[in-house]
């Protein structure tokens, strides 16, 4: 995307946010750092919160998601929040029902198997997830003067991507080799379109109304987009992905595309027009940058299981990572997958000294 100028303009700049910065490719004064699902169950703070509520309580009551996005950016010291909520939050509004069983994860009680079902998907009660909005606002408050440093902590909202959020639709939860997704893809284009179309309908809407109420960037989480061949991706996905990603950006904001497994993708991904791709730990940040091309930024790509190990392999790694960054414009700091339950929190405080001491650009 060629939409610097026009953000910078926008007053982003002015906010001063090396996060936001980074996200536009423009210099900062040193790599910023935030952390996939840095609000967890690794977290002591988030388990005593969820002690007294559900998942989907801590969603959807605007008061409680706030403090746990806060609890955990203030306790990591990173320079950006992402808002607490789920991919799956938009079904409800869809028509589709679903909850999340523990030690299982989400379960679609109906999954989406027929046209019929794709056809009878809701696509005009996206003001029902306003809940999500009202959290960021909350968030948006706390935050809203320059911390110690002078800088402007950033917020990101997010929505699932389509093919994501429809193999959780059609699977009923989470899927090894994603059969009754290709199967409907491979054998329906009709169908698989229409669901595509909705998808961006509501999420366009979604973003909307996070941008509205204080997101700074908004990252699409394409988890399982690996799953996919490249001529299917550029076949099923891109067109939907890239539509979704350009009325995002219409809301004046960059857009962070997200996906795992993606090596051979990454060019393909890049060419929805995402202002910065998201990169897994299984290619080296230098080797995925040149993929995804001059021209766009990229985030990662510290494996989070390396947080289990001793302190002096984790800092060479991270140090790595920077190393391959080269200190270049765009680069954002992260893990390449989200931090897993049972790491220890002070090797994630650990990273992100590290990532403030030598990610000097
Ligand atoms: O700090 C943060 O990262 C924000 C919170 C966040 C959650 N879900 C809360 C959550 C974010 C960004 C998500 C996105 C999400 N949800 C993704 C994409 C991220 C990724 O890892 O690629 C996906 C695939 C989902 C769907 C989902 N939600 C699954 C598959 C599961 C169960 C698996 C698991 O990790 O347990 C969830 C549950 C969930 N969402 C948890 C949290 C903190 C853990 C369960 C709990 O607290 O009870």
């Amino acid at each position: 995307s060629e939409a610097s100028p026009e953000f910078a303009a926008a007053g982003t700049e002015a906010r001063g946010s090396r996060f936001v910065r980074a996200c536009l490719r423009l210099p900062v004064d040193r790599t910023p750092i935030w952390l996939l699902r840095q609000a967890g169950r690794y977290m002591p703070e988030y388990m005593a919160v969820r002690k007294h509520h559900s998942l989907l309580d801590i969603c959807r009551t605007p008061e409680i998601a706030a403090e746990v996005t806060i609890t955990a950016a203030e306790r990591l010291g990173v320079d950006a929040a992402i808002i607490f909520a789920d991919l799956l939050l938009p079904f409800t509004p869809m028509g589709l029902d679903f909850e999340f069983l523990a030690g299982e994860g989400p379960v679609v009680h109906s999954p989406i198997r027929t046209a019929e079902q794709i056809h009878a998907l809701r696509t005009d009660r996206v003001d029902e997830l306003s809940y999500v909005g009202r959290a960021i606002e909350k968030v948006a408050a706390h935050f809203s003067g320059p911390r110690a440093d002078g800088d402007q902590l950033g917020i990101i909202g997010f929505c699932g991507a389509p093919f994501t959020l429809a193999s959780y639709m059609i699977e009923g939860g989470s899927s090894r080799n994603y059969i009754e997704t290709k199967k409907l893809m491979y054998s329906d284009n009709a169908a698989w379109s229409l669901l595509m179309e909705k998808l961006v309908t509501v999420l366009v809407g979604f973003a909307q109304q996070q941008v509205e109420a204080g997101a700074d960037v908004i990252q699409i989480f394409d988890s399982w987009v690996g799953a996919l061949s490249v001529t299917d991706y550029r076949q099923y996905c891109l067109a939907p992905t890239t539509e979704l990603i350009k009325r995002v950006q219409a809301l004046g904001v960059p857009v962070i595309y997200f996906g795992v497994d993606t090596a051979s993708l990454l060019p393909a991904m890049r060419e929805t027009g995402a202002d910065v791709v998201g990169l897994d730990w299984r290619v080296p940040l230098d080797v995925g940058w040149k993929a995804v091309g001059e021209g766009c930024g990229v985030q990662g790509n510290l494996d989070p299981i390396a947080l289990f190990a001793p302190h002096d392999v984790l800092e060479a790694r991270v140090r790595e990572i920077l190393a391959a960054a080269g200190g270049r414009p765009g680069h954002i700091f992260n893990l390449g997958h989200g931090i897993v339950p049972g790491t220890p929190v002070e090797s994630v405080i650990k990273v992100v000294e590290w990532v403030k001491e030598y990610g000097t650009q």
